[in-house]
C-alpha cells in the first residue's frame, strides 16, 4: 500500500511571521495518516525544521544545484539543503523549467544530486495548454519522465508530481478522466522501464489548482496518491481541509 502524501508548496511567498502557519498545521495534524511534506523558501528551510521538530511533518526545499558545492552563486546544493533539515525536495517545478530554462536533462542531474545527498525527490511533469490543445499531453509527459527520472529511481526516493502548466494558480483543473488518464498513462510508464514494483510503490501526486472545494473529488481518481499544493497550502486553515480529505479517501 502506497502511503497518501499531501506536499505543501510555499514557493517564492513567507518570511518568518508564515512559521505561524506551519505552527498551527503541525498542532493539527498529529493523527494524519498521510505524509506531509511542507517545501518553504530556502530563507526558511532551517526554522520550519525547528518548528515541525516533535511532529511527523517533513521539510523540503524547492529546488537544488546538480554539483556538490563550488563556484554557482545564489545557488544551494542538496547537502546544504539536507544540513539546513530538509529530507526532500522538489525538482522540476514547472515555475523552475519555464523562469530557469530548466531542461529535463538538467532535472535528471539535480535528482542525482539530491538522491546522492540523502533527499527524497519529488519530481514534477506536466503539459503547457497549447501541448494539451496540440493533443501531445501524453507525449510531453513521457518525454520529461524519461529524462528527469534517472535510472536507479524507487518507490522510497521518488515522487513525481502531475502538474498541467494550465492548472497552475489558474483555479482551472483538468476533468477527473483527463487527470486519471495522464496518472495511469504514468503508472504504466513506470512499469514497462523499472518493473512492477517500483511503479506500484512510487506515489504519484497531482498538482494545479488543489483546493478544500475540489480535493475529495480529485483523491478519488484512480492512481491518484495525493497532492501538490501551492496556494492552498499557504495557510492552515486552506491545508487542514485538503489533508482530511486525503486521509478520508
Ligand atoms: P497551485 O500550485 O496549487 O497554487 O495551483 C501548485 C504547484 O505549483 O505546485
Amino acid at each position: 500500500m502506497r502511503q497518501k502524501m499531501a506536499v505543501g508548496n510555499w514557493k517564492m511567498n513567507g518570511t518568518g511571521a508564515a512559521l505561524a502557519e506551519l505552527q498551527a498545521l503541525a498542532a493539527a495534524q498529529g493523527a494524519a495518516r498521510a505524509e506531509i511534506l511542507i517545501c518553504p523558501a530556502a530563507t526558511l528551510l532551517s526554522r520550519a525544521a525547528d518548528v515541525v521538530k516533535d511532529s511527523s511533518i517533513a521539510i523540503g526545499g524547492q529546488n537544488c544545484h546538480a554539483a556538490t558545492a563550488g563556484a554557482h552563486t545564489g545557488d544551494i546544493s542538496a547537502e546544504m539543503l539536507k544540513d539546513a533539515g530538509a529530507s526532500a525536495v522538489i525538482l522540476g517545478h514547472s515555475e523552475r523549467r519555464a523562469d530557469h530554462a530548466e531542461s529535463s536533462e538538467e532535472v535528471g542531474a539535480k535528482v542525482c544530486a539530491a538522491w546522492e545527498a540523502g533527499l527524497m525527490t519529488v519530481i514534477c511533469v506536466g503539459e503547457t495548454l497549447t501541448e494539451r490543445e496540440a493533443g501531445d499531453t501524453l507525449n510531453v509527459v513521457a518525454a520529461q519522465l524519461k529524462a528527469s527520472l534517472p535510472d536507479g529511481a524507487t518507490g522510497e526516493n521518488t515522487v513525481l508530481a502531475y502538474e498541467p502548466v494550465w492548472s497552475i494558480g489558474t483555479g482551472k483543473v483538468p476533468s477527473l478522466a483527463q487527470i486519471a488518464k495522464v496518472h495511469n498513462f504514468i503508472r504504466a510508464e513506470l512499469t514497462t522501464r523499472f518493473g512492477a514494483e517500483m511503479a506500484e510503490s512510487t506515489r504519484l501526486l497531482y498538482g494545479g489548482s488543489v483546493k478544500p472545494g475540489n480535493a475529495a473529488q480529485i483523491f478519488a481518481v484512480s492512481n491518484v496518491d495525493g497532492a501538490l499544493v501551492g496556494g492552498a497550502s499557504l495557510t492552515a486553515e486552506e491545508f487542514i481541509p485538503i489533508i482530511s480529505a486525503l486521509d478520508a479517501s
